[in-house]
């Protein structure tokens, strides 16, 4: 039996999705892909040009002219990968406050999601891919061998947020990181396209009460199990 060649893994933030998919695709040598960085980039450099996030006609035109690249670390600072929006190294600055907060509304533009979708499902199409996101069983590889949907309750996801900031050594504010993620939740559900939700096909998995190893072992016997 061969292992599925394409992995989603959908849910909300902070519900391990990250962790979870990178290191799964660590162990299988997958191509491990976050969309959500490409959202977040648009966003990003949308603040930097001075483009309102209300603008969506501005927002999307940039979503189809900008240049993001995602590659393998080139900085040994705890990061995942490496981000570029046209040759610029933003890998931290998409994690910012101003940008949790901005990029829902822009990721809810369809014009936005057309242009970012098309690249996922051309890196998709490659295989031996573990890729991360909101609509990735859904809508972006409606396809794939294998879909897992990552869920936890909104406190403890709000938690885990809280301590990433402050392991970085940045100052956080638990209830302003409660709240945000409520109204991030409820935007990414609500949305008309590509709305957050497990596929018909995905295995859902709670892990409110699960640390990392736990979840990694339990998507690793459905790697297994899965018949392509
Ligand atoms: O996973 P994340 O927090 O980095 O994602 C940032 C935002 O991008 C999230 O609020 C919703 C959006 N997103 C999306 O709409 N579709 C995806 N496939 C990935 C992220």
């Amino acid at each position: 039996m061969s292992k599925p060649s394409r992995i989603a893994i959908d849910g909300p933030a902070a519900s391990g999705k990250s962790t979870i998919g990178g290191l799964l695709a660590e162990r299988l040598s997958y191509v491990y892909f976050d969309t959500g960085v490409m959202y977040r980039a648009v966003t990003w450099v949308a603040l930097q040009r001075g483009i309102d996030l209300a603008d969506e006609q501005g927002v999307t035109a940039l979503a189809e002219s900008i240049h993001i690249q995602v590659t393998q670390p080139t900085v040994a600072d705890g990061r995942q990968y490496t981000v570029y929006a046209d040759g610029e190294d933003i890998t931290w600055q998409i994690r910012r406050p101003e940008v949790d907060h901005g990029v829902s509304p822009v990721s809810a533009y369809p014009g936005v999601r057309m242009a970012l979708t098309a690249q996922q499902r051309r890196i998709g199409q490659a295989g031996r891919v573990v890729m991360v996101g909101r609509d990735i069983g859904t809508v972006v590889m409606p396809d794939a061998e294998l879909k897992i949907y990552l869920d936890a309750s909104v406190e403890e996801r709000a938690r885990r947020r809280y301590q990433e900031i402050r392991e970085r050594g940045e100052p956080a504010d638990y209830e302003h990181i409660l709240r945000d993620m409520r109204r991030r939740d409820r935007i990414d559900s609500e949305r008309d396209t590509a709305p957050l939700r497990p596929a018909s096909d995905a295995v859902i998995i709670d892990t409110t009460e699960l640390g990392v190893a736990e979840v990694l072992t339990e998507v690793e016997r459905w790697v297994d199990q899965s018949d392509p």
